[in-house]
Order: C-alpha cells, then sequence, then structure tokens
C-alpha cells in the first residue's frame, strides 16, 4: 500500500479502512466527524504511549539517571496528564494554568517542572506549597520572591537555573530560545551574582541547570553542542558547589510535518544526547549528571490530526484555487503564525487519486488564514471531510476565539475506542465571560 494518500503522508496507525475511508487508531474518520463534529482534534492514545515508551527506552541506556519530562504547553488536558503519569514521565508547566490542570488530574506534585517568565506570586505560592519538584528560575525577580516564600512557608524549594547557552539553532526565530539576545535564561555572566543569592537563601536548593535550545530541531548538533556547554558550566561550578549534579536541556526535537522535512528519531536524538555527555564528561573529568530532557512535539504531534468539513472553493484561474473548510487559524495559529506547511487529505474518498494541487484556507477574516498552502487532493465537494496531518503539537494548546469562533473538541482514539477528551464550546458559551454594566444595559 502507498504510503501516501492525496497529499498526505500516513502517520503511525492510520490505515485506508476496509470501506475505502481513512482510519486512525481504529476509527473510521469519517464517522468521527459525523458523530462528534467539526472542526475536530483527534488524538490517539496508543502512538503517545509508544513515544513515551521509545524515550524511556532509549534513556535506559543511561545509568545515571536520565528523566523525560513530557512538555505540557505542546498539548495538554487532564486526559493527556493521566496518559503521561501512567507512562511514568514527569511533566513540565509553565503556568497555573498547566499545573493546575496536572494536579486537578491527580500528577504526583514532586514529577512536575515549573518553568515561568515572570509568573505571578500566587503562581509560586501554590507551587511552592504543593512541593512541585523543580522550579526552574531564569531571573532575578523569581529568585526574590522564591526566597520570600520559602522563608515564610519554612519549605525548602528546589531550583535549576535557566541559562542562555548562546548556542544556535536552525529553526524559526519564534522558536529558538537559547541565543544570547533571547528573553528567557540568565546571561552566563549572571551565574556569579545567582549564586551569591541562591546560596544567602539557606532554603533555596540550586540543584543544577537548564537550558533549551530551541523548538522543531531536527538536526542533532544543537543538542550536543548546548548539552557541551551546559556540562563546561557545570563543571566549572560544581569546583565550588559540588552539589550541583544535574543537566535539564530543554525539548525541542522536531517532528515531520511535510517531506522537506528530515525526521531524527526519538532513539537517535536520545543516544546522541547520552553519547555526548559520555564524551564531554571523560574531558572535563567530571560525574556524569543527572540529566532531563523535556520534549512536547516529539510525543504528540504525529499521535494528532484535525478533521475538517469541507465547504465551497474560489478559483483564480492560473492563479490557484481555495477549498474551504469549517476551521481556521483559531484552532490552528501555527500556518500564520509561523509560515507553517501541513500536509492533507480527503478521508471520505481515500481510493481516489489526487488531481489537483489547491490550497485550503480558514474561515477567519484574515488572507493570513490558511491551514495548508499546497496539497494534492481529488476534486473537492462540499461536506467531504478534510484531514489535516500532523496537528498533535501547538494546535489546541494555542488555540482562540478570534472571530468569536467557539473552540474545537479533542477526542481520544485508540483500538477502536473514541471518547471526547475535552467537550467542544457552543456557539452559546463565546459570551461566557461577557458582563454588560448597568448603564449600558
Ligand atoms: N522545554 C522548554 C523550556 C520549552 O520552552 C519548550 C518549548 C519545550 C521544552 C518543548 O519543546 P518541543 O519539544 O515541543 O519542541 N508554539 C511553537 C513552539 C513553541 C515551543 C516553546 N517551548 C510551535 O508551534 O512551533
Amino acid at each position: 500500500m502507498s504510503t501516501y494518500v492525496h497529499g498526505l503522508k500516513l502517520q503511525p496507525d492510520m490505515i485506508i479502512g476496509p470501506d475505502g475511508d481513512l482510519w486512525f487508531g481504529g476509527c473510521n474518520l469519517v464517522a468521527l466527524a459525523e458523530r462528534f463534529g467539526t472542526p475536530l482534534y483527534v488524538i490517539n492514545e496508543e502512538v503517545i504511549r509508544r513515544n513515551c515508551e521509545r524515550y524511556r527506552q532509549a534513556a535506559s541506556q543511561y545509568p545515571h539517571g536520565f528523566s523525560i519530562a513530557y512538555a505540557s504547553k505542546a498539548f495538554l488536558c487532564q486526559a493527556m496528564c493521566r496518559i503521561i503519569a501512567d507512562m511514568g514521565l514527569e511533566l513540565d508547566v509553565v503556568s497555573l494554568g498547566e499545573l493546575y490542570t496536572a494536579l486537578s488530574s491527580g500528577f504526583p506534585a514532586e514529577r512536575i517542572i515549573f518553568h515561568g517568565v515572570n509568573r505571578k506570586q500566587e503562581e509560586l505560592e501554590i507551587a511552592v506549597e504543593q512541593g512541585v519538584g523543580r522550579i526552574v528560575v531564569d531571573n532575578f525577580f523569581e529568585i526574590e520572591k522564591l526566597a520570600r516564600l520559602a522563608s515564610e512557608k519554612q519549605q525548602e524549594v528546589n531550583l535549576l537555573i535557566r541559562i542562555a547557552s548562546g548556542v544556535h539553532a536552525d529553526t524559526h526565530e519564534y522558536v529558538q530560545t537559547s541565543i544570547t539576545n533571547s528573553k528567557f535564561g540568565f546571561n552566563i555572566a549572571d551565574l556569579p551574582q545567582v549564586f551569591d543569592l541562591c546560596q544567602s537563601q539557606r532554603l533555596l536548593k540550586v540543584k543544577g541547570f537548564h537550558s533549551h535550545t530551541g523548538s522543531q530541531i531536527l538536526s542533532l548538533h544543537p543538542f550536543t553542542e548546548n548539552l557541551r556547554v551546559m556540562l563546561q558550566l557545570l563543571a566549572q561550578w560544581q569546583e565550588k558547589y559540588p552539589e550541583l549534579r544535574e543537566l535539564n536541556i530543554g525539548g525541542g526535537l522536531g517532528s515531520y510535518y511535510t517531506f522537506d522535512d528530515q525526521e531524527l528519531s526519538i532513539e537517535a536524538y536520545v543516544s546522541g544526547i547520552i553519547g555526548a555527555a559520555e564524551k564531554a564528561t571523560q574531558e572535563l573529568g567530571i560525574a556524569m549528571p543527572r540529566l532531563t530532557v523535556e520534549p512536547g512535539r516529539s510525543i504528540i504531534n504525529e499521535a494528532g490530526l484535525t478533521l475538517y468539513r469541507v465547504g465551497g472553493t474560489k478559483v483564480i484561474p492560473g492563479v490557484r484555487k481555495y477549498v474551504f473548510v469549517d476551521g481556521s487559524m483559531a484552532d490552528n495559529i501555527r500556518p500564520a503564525l509561523y509560515g507553517s506547511h501541513y500536509e492533507a487529505a480527503l478521508a471520505n474518498r481515500a481510493l481516489e487519486p489526487a488531481t489537483e494541487t489547491v490550497a485550503v484556507a480558514g474561515r477567519c477574516c484574515e488572507s493570513g488564514d490558511m491551514i495548508v498552502w499546497e496539497t494534492n487532493l481529488p476534486v473537492t465537494t462540499s461536506g467531504d471531510v478534510l484531514v489535516v496531518g500532523r496537528t498533535g503539537a501547538y494546535t489546541y494548546s494555542m488555540a482562540s476565539n478570534y472571530n468569536r469562533l467557539p473552540r474545537s473538541a479533542v477526542v481520544l482514539v485508540g483500538a477502536g475506542r473514541a471518547e471526547l477528551i475535552v467537550r467542544a464550546e457552543a456557539w452559546e458559551e463565546v459570551t461566557r465571560f461577557d458582563l454588560i454594566p448597568e448603564h449600558l444595559r
């Protein structure tokens, strides 16, 4: 069987079913669109579990402790927390919203790593009270707030110091995070002052460093380079503070979106990191630290897709044919924000050949509201079910109510089961937070 259906390379656990429709996780996608409505995010539990397991297996080759913390910003809801907890991973959160989602689903606080830039007092207070495993700090303001909280509550707080290592990754400018002019992380030159401040606070326990290179990175070099720089730093500071034994190098492993993307496998990524860590620690003459990575996209992206219902078309002779769908930049901002590309197919006509190249346009009032700039499809008819592939990461989690569109539902599939894990907002709910002041009534 061809690995492509129309413009879409089949995702793991996706097949053309006996009825000629596309199936995912043992469920007919046309039937899912009918049953749950569109736009619909579909997330495959088996694929998530398989990717978590691949990370765990690969990390088990490192005998000094190698944790995998799922970066919840890529996709989070309570059901997702249950899967991640069940797979034995840790969780990276960046706001009280993500932290609350995790804790309310029963995720163990000690397995949570709390990141953030300029968190509110309330957010840090709850994190300390709940005994979150690691709090990552990247500015003096937050260290001071945490010092006060630790002493008020007479509770130890375990910290990682986030560093902008200066390593450059070849990815979209908006998702490069370790470059020196990044808003994230301390500069290396800040460290003497950081340690002076932390050492003066008995209850602040600095466990090590954190440095996240960037996102959607498909080559090993930026990761190993970041690791090398960070290990050098660790070696330097261990001379004074031997208790620094952890290095968290963030996430960032990329995912296949279109045929332009040369995939780097989870196994190659993890073993590359282990190899680089062994080499650098030997050269530096230090003990192997405890390692952590924080993958988001590489766990969830290929586990997800989005279903849309096709409406009309607009043909501009000699230029382009637009196929309109019932979704938009409100359910997937990535093409508009980063110029991202996706692949697509018609789920209800999987056995028919693709005969034309079209652009799939969203319904919002913006020219940049495109879902797919170019894909091959059969000639569409209104009512067809369009699948946009590999949309598990940073779609639902970045969704908005732009144009007062209600947010779409998320359904979890696997082994033939399909269950809602986030229900759709109703049209009436778009006004749920609106208030009309007395003088306007
Ligand atoms: N750890 C930290 C500290 C991060 O900032 C991020 C992502 C990750 C882990 C996870 O990175 P991943 O493995 O998913 O690449 N909205 C953008 C991506 C922003 C990523 C922000 N930080 C997009 O749609 O491409």
